[in-house]
């Protein structure tokens, strides 16, 4: 397959950007969108010119890195996907395929295709850590009885990568349901009642502090979340959150 690419290309963070249009060649149904841009990276490097940056780590969609903008979706076309599991088989001879970097001001971009998203970790530490001992001298597991259900959604919470997707498809940059899953794989457990309240103060603060912005109710979030968190998950953090306001007064 021959592909034309306009692909975004940026120095730093305080020079401006611009789209660079590549082609590629000898591109196959079953390399994974990742492997196209290896096999660009390569010829590029052949060439003497600079590779494009994108952020990856485990190609396997666990670890979240590979953040981009595909045709205007984050991660591409494909539901429930990640960048490095698309595969070009979603792809025909001949396309124009658009890759640019996640935009947001809360994740401003490092390199071409690489984006700061350092505001997610200083979210999740200011939620902090659970006070229950969790390693060397803890109790039975089968001692803390948990409804299946509850169980089962805070299991989906968890799956969340962190990868800022919902971010990117937002059109106010909201970071709601990074948030609400971080929050509700604690609040729907034992384990995370101890400090349930402080948590969700603290992240919502510190997510106000990096400059996400309002959830409208939009969806565009869960839409293109490839994990398929739920919009359940921010109707609880509104919840939690009201919930904490009122009663540490
Ligand atoms: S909620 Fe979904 S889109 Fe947002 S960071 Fe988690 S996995 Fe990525
Ligand atoms: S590279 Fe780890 S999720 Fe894509």
């Amino acid at each position: 397959m021959k592909l034309t690419l306009k692909i975004w290309r940026q120095n730093n963070t305080q020079t401006k950007g611009e789209l660079k249009t590549y082609q590629v060649d000898n591109i196959t149904d079953d390399m994974s969108f990742l492997e196209m841009i290896d096999v660009l990276n390569e010829g590029l490097v052949q060439k003497n010119e600079g590779p494009v940056a994108f952020d990856h780590d485990c190609r396997e969609g666990i670890c979240g890195m590979c953040s981009m903008v595909i045709n205007g979706k984050p991660h591409g076309p494909s539901d429930a996907v990640t960048t490095c599991q698309l595969h070009m088989r979603e792809f025909k001879d001949g396309d124009t395929i658009f890759i640019e970097p996640f935009r947001a001001n809360a994740f401003p971009v490092l390199k071409d295709l690489v984006v700061d998203r350092g505001a997610f970790d200083r979210i999740q530490q200011a939620g902090g850590f659970v006070s229950v001992n969790t390693s060397g001298n803890t109790i039975d597991a089968n001692a803390i009885p948990v409804p299946k259900e509850n169980a089962d959604m805070a299991f989906d919470a968890a799956t969340c990568i962190g990868c800022g997707a919902c971010v990117a498809a937002c059109k106010n940059s909201s970071a709601m349901l990074f948030v609400s899953a971080k929050v509700s794989q604690f609040a729907l457990l034992p384990q995370g009642a101890p400090e349930r309240k402080e948590r969700v103060l603290k992240m919502v603060e510190q997510m106000d502090k990096e400059g996400f912005g309002a959830c409208t109710n939009t969806g565009a979030c869960a839409a293109e979340c490839p994990k398929e968190i739920s919009l359940e998950n921010i109707a609880r953090l509104n919840r939690e959150y009201l919930s904490a306001s009122f009663s540490s007064k």
